[in-house]
């Protein structure tokens, strides 16, 4: 069990490339962290550096207080799961959780005792004795992660583990992982671009985007107050609409490009420019109010449990996109009116993308 503890950390590469801008936070003893972000924001390169796997070209990486940036990988007491497993096909399962136990010069019965353990967490006992091509994907998922497991490490490191894994076995996969994190209490960070196993899985979440950490905090806490408008539109899905639009002179309400008033709640200076952002999820059809957007039923996703509606409004055709419970039907073109909520409206500047 441990503490994690990033300060101003940099990665430039030989090649001259920064791919990490100083990145701080803190992790605490047993929580499970998640870094998430589109490819190539620096999610591997930072997980990597934290393993060892990469020098650290600025700042401070501290495992339980003490600073490892000058630590050799084996010494840092982490195990990394990785998205394409390797394990040794010639090999068995057990001997692919022990091996690395047996290089460090465990005794065998330890190695026994930690493999046996973990098989029986990991609900592999009965299939110690198979070769990992006599598996399933997701049970060869779980040796790798028994081999993780029996290191008893301070810190699981993960790299987008369950990607190459059916759309249905990520979901149970994504529940176990919660499950055995929750049990051997070991402080993780997770790297995923997927942001719905972000959510579920995190603690808390820290959204990357080019290099930088833009905003750290519980799913919750992004979903409602995300700090910058790329991680409103990067939180939830259907992703948030995004709208431009001006404060009025009474900084009572915004005014929409085909003149729509929507109110506001707000303390923002009139006239300012804005983006406007609002949920799917919080666009009604049958809770009248003052802010109303007339739109066009453009194409309709119906999913059973929701129906998810896309539409365009005013002259500009702007997309606007809507997500109700249940199963609906329009006509394409039909005419919509959206009603929003002050409280469930997100004001963005419109140079910097910042929360207002
Ligand atoms: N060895 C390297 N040399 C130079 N640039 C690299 C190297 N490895 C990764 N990068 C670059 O660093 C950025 C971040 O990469 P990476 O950490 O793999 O992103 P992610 O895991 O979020 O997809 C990318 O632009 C990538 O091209
Ligand atoms: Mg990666």
């Amino acid at each position: 069990m441990a503490t994690l503890s990033l300060k101003q950390v940099e990665k430039t590469y030989a090649n001259g490339f920064k791919a990490i801008h100083g990145v701080d936070i803190e992790i605490a003893d047993g929580e499970f962290a998640v870094l998430v972000g589109p490819s190539g924001c620096g999610k591997s390169t930072l997980l990597r550096m934290i393993a060892g796997l990469e020098t650290i070209t600025g700042g401070e990486i501290s495992i339980d207080g003490r600073v490892v940036n000058n630590v050799a990988p084996a010494d840092r007491d982490i195990a990394m799961v990785f998205q394409n497993y390797a394990l040794y096909p010639h090999m068995s399962n057990y001997a692919n959780m022990a091996y690395g136990l047996k290089n460090r010069g465990y005794s065998k019965d330890e190695i026994d005792r930690r493999v046996r353990e973990a098989a029986g967490i990991l609900q592999l006992s009965e299939l110690l004795e198979r070769k990992p091509r006599q598996l399933s994907g997701g049970q060869r998922q779980r040796v790798a992660m028994g081999r993780a497991i029996v290191r008893e490490p301070k810190v699981f490191l993960f790299d987008e583990p369950l990607s190459n894994l059916d759309a249905k076995l990520r979901v149970d996969m994504r529940l176990e992982i919660k499950n055995l994190q929750k049990r051997l209490g070991t402080t993780s960070v997770y790297v995923t671009h997927d942001q719905v196993e972000a959510m579920t899985l995190a603690d808390r979440l820290i959204v990357m985007n080019g290099g930088i950490a833009e905003q750290v905090g519980t799913p919750i806490e992004l979903y409602e107050k995300p700090a910058t408008r790329f991680v409103a539109g990067f939180i939830g899905s259907p992703s948030m609409n995004f709208i431009d639009g001006t404060v009025s002179d009474d900084c009572s309400h915004v005014v929409l490009n085909d003149g729509t008033k929507l109110d506001l709640d707000h303390n923002v200076a009139a006239n300012r420019p804005v983006v406007v952002g609002i949920r799917p999820e919080h666009l009604s059809l049958n809770t009248p109010s003052n802010s109303k957007i007339t739109a066009r039923v453009r194409i309709i996703e119906a999913l059973g449990a929701e129906t998810l509606v896309y539409l365009n409004f005013g002259d500009k055709n702007e997309a606007i996109t809507i997500r109700m419970q249940g199963t609906h039907q329009f006509e394409t073109g039909a005419e919509l009116v959206l009603y929003s909520n002050p409280q469930q409206i997100h004001l963005f500047d419109r140079e910097s993308g910042h929360r207002i």
